[in-house]
Parts: C-alpha cells; sequence; structure tokens
C-alpha cells in the first residue's frame, strides 16, 4: 500500500470508528446480497479520503487473513467470494469523457489485478494499459480493455458507448471472476465536467442506469463541495435520489482530537493543552495536525514551553503567517470559492461583515453593505453554495470558524511572522476569544 498509504499516514490515523463500523457492515451485506450504497459528505480536509484508505486497507487486510485461514485449515465452508475494493479519485480522471473511460477500466484493473501492491501509473492510459493486461495475461479484464481501446482509435469514439462500457465493467468482471466490487469514487462531483462535453451530457444517467442493474458491486461515493454533493445525490431531480444512504463526516470529538494530537506531540497532554487546541481547531483533523506540529516545532526548536499559551501562539503563527499551513489552506479555499461564484468584490465585501459579526440577517447584511435586500440574499446563496456560508434560522455564520478568523484577519493585511514571540502576538491572543468561546468541555 506505499504507493496508496503510506505507513506514516496509517500510523497516525485516528478515531473513525463508528463510519468505519458502519461502512464495513455495509460492505459485509454484499455477501448476503444487499447492496446499500452510501455517499460521505464533509467539509474540505475533514477526512474523508483517509477514512477511505483505511477503510481499503481494512478490507484488503480481511481478505489476506481469511485466505490464509483457508490455506492453515485446509477446508473452509463454502467461503464468501472475495471483495476487492477499488478507489479512485475522480478530479485526476474527469478531464474528458475518454480520458474517464479509460482511467475508469484502468483503476478497476490496476486494483483487481495489483491490489493496490504496484505503481498505479501505467494503468492509466490506454496503452499501457493494455500492454500491462497482457503481460498479466488475465482473460477476464482483456476483452473490456480490447474493446475500449478499438472504441478509442476512431476518429470521434462514441461517447456514450464507452461510457457505458466503463460503468458496466466491474460488474461483468465480478461475474466472470466470482468476485464482488466495493467501488470507492472520491471527489465524486468532479463528474459534473464530463457533462459539458458533447454527447456525454447523460454521463450520471448513464453511471445510475448500469448501477441500477448491478448486483455485485457496493458504490461508496465522496465530495468536498458538500453543496454540489448534495445537489447530486439528494436532490429529488437528480438521477441519484434514492440510491445513496448519506453518511456525513464531521469534525473530532475533544477526546479524539487529544488522542491526535498526542501522536503528533509525542506524549500524552495536560488537559488544558489538550482543550486549547480541541477550542481552536474545533476538532478538524487537518488543523489539529498542522497546529499540533507547529506546536512542535516552537518547543523543539524555539524553546517555548508546552503550555495552552503556546498553543494559541502557534495557532496564530499557522493561520496569519503566509508561510503557515493553515494560511495557505484557507487562502486556497477562499480563491478556489470565489473563483466558482460570481461577483467576487461583493461576495468578499459579505464575508468581511460576517467575519466581524456573525449570525446577522440578509436585511442586516443588506444595510451592512448598502445593498438592495435582494442583492443580499443573492450574495448569501452564493455563499452558501459554495460552502462558506451557513444559514440558520435566517441568520448567517461561517461554516468554519478558522476560516472566519483568517478572513477578519489575512483579507484586511494583518500577518505575522512565523518567528513572531509571545510578546509580539500578544494582542492577537487576547482577540481569539471573540472568534473562538472558551467552553469546559472536558476532554
Ligand atoms: N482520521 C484521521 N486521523 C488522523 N489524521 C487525519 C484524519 N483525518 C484527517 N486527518 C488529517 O487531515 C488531513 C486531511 O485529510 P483528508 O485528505 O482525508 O481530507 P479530505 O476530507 O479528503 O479533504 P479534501 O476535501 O481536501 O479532499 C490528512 O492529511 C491528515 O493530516
Ligand atoms: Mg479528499
Amino acid at each position: 500500500m506505499r504507493y496508496f498509504y503510506p505507513a506514516e499516514q496509517q500510523a497516525l490515523f485516528t478515531d473513525r470508528e463508528r463510519e468505519l463500523a458502519e461502512l464495513e457492515y455495509r460492505r459485509d451485506q454484499l455477501h448476503q446480497g444487499r447492496q446499500e450504497h452510501t455517499s460521505l459528505f464533509g467539509l474540505r480536509r475533514i477526512g474523508k479520503t483517509l477514512l477511505l484508505k483505511e477503510l481499503v486497507r481494512r478490507t484488503l487486510t480481511q481478505s489476506q487473513s481469511e485466505e490464509s485461514d483457508e490455506t492453515e485449515e485446509g477446508e473452509v465452508d463454502t467461503p464468501a467470494s472475495e471483495i476487492v475494493p477499488v478507489y479512485m479519485d475522480f478530479s485526476h480522471i474527469c478531464t474528458s469523457p475518454e480520458t474517464f473511460a479509460t482511467g475508469y477500466v484502468g483503476w478497476v484493473c490496476y486494483w483487481y489485478l495489483t491490489r493496490g501492491q504496484a505503481s498505479p501509473v501505467s494503468y492509466l492510459d490506454i496503452a499501457s494499459l493494455t500492454g500491462e493486461v497482457m503481460l498479466a495475461g488475465n482473460r477476464e479484464v482483456a476483452g473490456t480493455v480490447r474493446r475500449l481501446a478499438e472504441a478509442l482509435r476512431t476518429a470521434r469514439p462514441d461517447r456514450p458507448g464507452i461510457l457505458r462500457l466503463a460503468f458496466e465493467f466491474p460488474e461483468e468482471l465480478a461475474q466472470l471472476a466470482g468476485c464482488k466490487f466495493m467501488l470507492i469514487f472520491d471527489e465524486f462531483q468532479e463528474i459534473e465536467t464530463l457533462t459539458n462535453f458533447q454527447d456525454s451530457q447523460n454521463v450520471i444517467a448513464l453511471f445510475r442506469a448500469a448501477m441500477q442493474t448491478q448486483s455485485q458491486v457496493l458504490y461508496i461515493l465522496a465530495g468536498s463541495a458538500i453543496t454540489a454533493m448534495t445537489k447530486l445525490i439528494a436532490d429529488h431531480r437528480s438521477p441519484l435520489f434514492v440510491h445513496f444512504s448519506q453518511m456525513p463526516i464531521t469534525p473530532f470529538a475533544p477526546r479524539d482530537t487529544a488522542a491526535l494530537a498526542a501522536k503528533l506531540l509525542g506524549g500524552e497532554l495536560a488537559e488544558d493543552v489538550a482543550q486549547a487546541i480541541h477550542r481552536l481547531t474545533g476538532g478538524h483533523p487537518f488543523y489539529v495536525t498542522t497546529l499540533s506540529e507547529r506546536l512542535r516545532r516552537l518547543v523543539e526548536t524555539g524553546g517555548w514551553a508546552l503550555n495552552a499559551d503556546a498553543v494559541q501562539c502557534a495557532f496564530i503563527i499557522e493561520t496569519l503567517s503566509s508561510a503557515g499551513r493553515i494560511y495557505s489552506f484557507c487562502r486556497y479555499v477562499y480563491d478556489l470559492s470565489l473563483q466558482k461564484a460570481r461577483g467576487y468584490g461583493s461576495l468578499k465585501a459579505t464575508l468581511q461583515v460576517l467575519a466581524t459579526e456573525e449570525g446577522l440577517t440578509s436585511s442586516q447584511v443588506a444595510r451592512a453593505l448598502r445593498v438592495t435586500p435582494g442583492s443580499a440574499r443573492d450574495y448569501l446563496k452564493w455563499l452558501r453554495d459554495v460552502d462558506l456560508v451557513v444559514e440558520r434560522e435566517r441568520a448567517y455564520f461561517f461554516q468554519d470558524p478558522v476560516m472566519r478568523y483568517w478572513v477578519a484577519h489575512a483579507t484586511r493585511g494583518i500577518e505575522v511572522s512565523l518567528t513572531a514571540s509571545a510578546e509580539d502576538l500578544a494582542d492577537l491572543v487576547a482577540g481569539l476569544g471573540q472568534y473562538f468561546p472558551t467552553t469546559t468541555e472536558r476532554i
């Protein structure tokens, strides 16, 4: 798994027991012929991909141990057919219908033939995929790969045809090989890109048509853009409605935040240190990771004591210094989200207003921006569509308090140095309470 899920990542993996138990249950239900397809939703960097990698690891480990049970005891009563995990990231393959069909078939071949034990590079273009499949001498996959290669050789490939071929491939292979598949599509919302191409506008309907007739394949989808995924999966107008149950991926509970931070800081943490980390990160595992790593550096190389004050300073440095990873992440999400939405300038101004004071209604935002209530409602809707803002009882809030903190400071030119001292940061430390109320929640 070193190409897919390196040992260091495995060692840091924390929690998600409930989600894994749920997904493993659904996977094992496939043996009984029950398919409960699932889609995972969650903020960016909340840990969807890592959770899926862990699921793949556990699935492969389980089938290996079942195999060795069989050889030890010589015979087992009708072994359940193996469930082969197939992971693919749609953001890499959704560049055109042809690349998509090739990547889709290529990833299924890769996981089927190697179980993730080799480099996948040669499985992702049609020439080297053909070579790889010939080398493996595997008749079950050879037919599809040959048909795909033939279809792609024509000047204008039949796009619905190659998409259908790709979507039908896992079930065909499962039937031929006597196994089952758990297909995992990360960044599933990227499939929308394909609807912009001629003759592949109905790609989602083609996917649904194929999956509806399949009995040996379980689908697990994940995506970062929550609103886009919700539209694809849960909107009653979408052809995927009713086929997928939804599983939200949420931040860590305080105990799990403490467990991850302890791994990264090299030992058990004092209660107030763990509490400070949870309060500032909200249990978002990416923030917990970057904050803990910064803290470790301050302690090991900057001579800081490992206490709650150092946690606050490390958070500010990580979020407001342009070399910090939380800073870069917020900048990236902010730029990308606003590019997707129209009216860049007005949206920035709306975010500034909410960064200063949350929980405003659309008319209050309109007054603050001196625009009509209709315009304010439009801006807020766009910001909701790109997942920056949420609405609760007609009041608007940032989806993510760390992003709010970053907007309130970084977009107003407040930046700190990587080597700032506790003294330099005193004012900012005093201001943290406005954005991150203290809690007495115990770890
Ligand atoms: N269960 C976990 N245990 C330990 N660390 C985690 C866990 N989940 C997430 N992380 C940390 O957060 C980072 C982001 O996680 P991941 O890439 O899985 O998020 P994602 O939801 O797939 O993000 P994106 O929306 O950008 O695809 C990881 O690289 C890791 O550092
Ligand atoms: Mg991901």
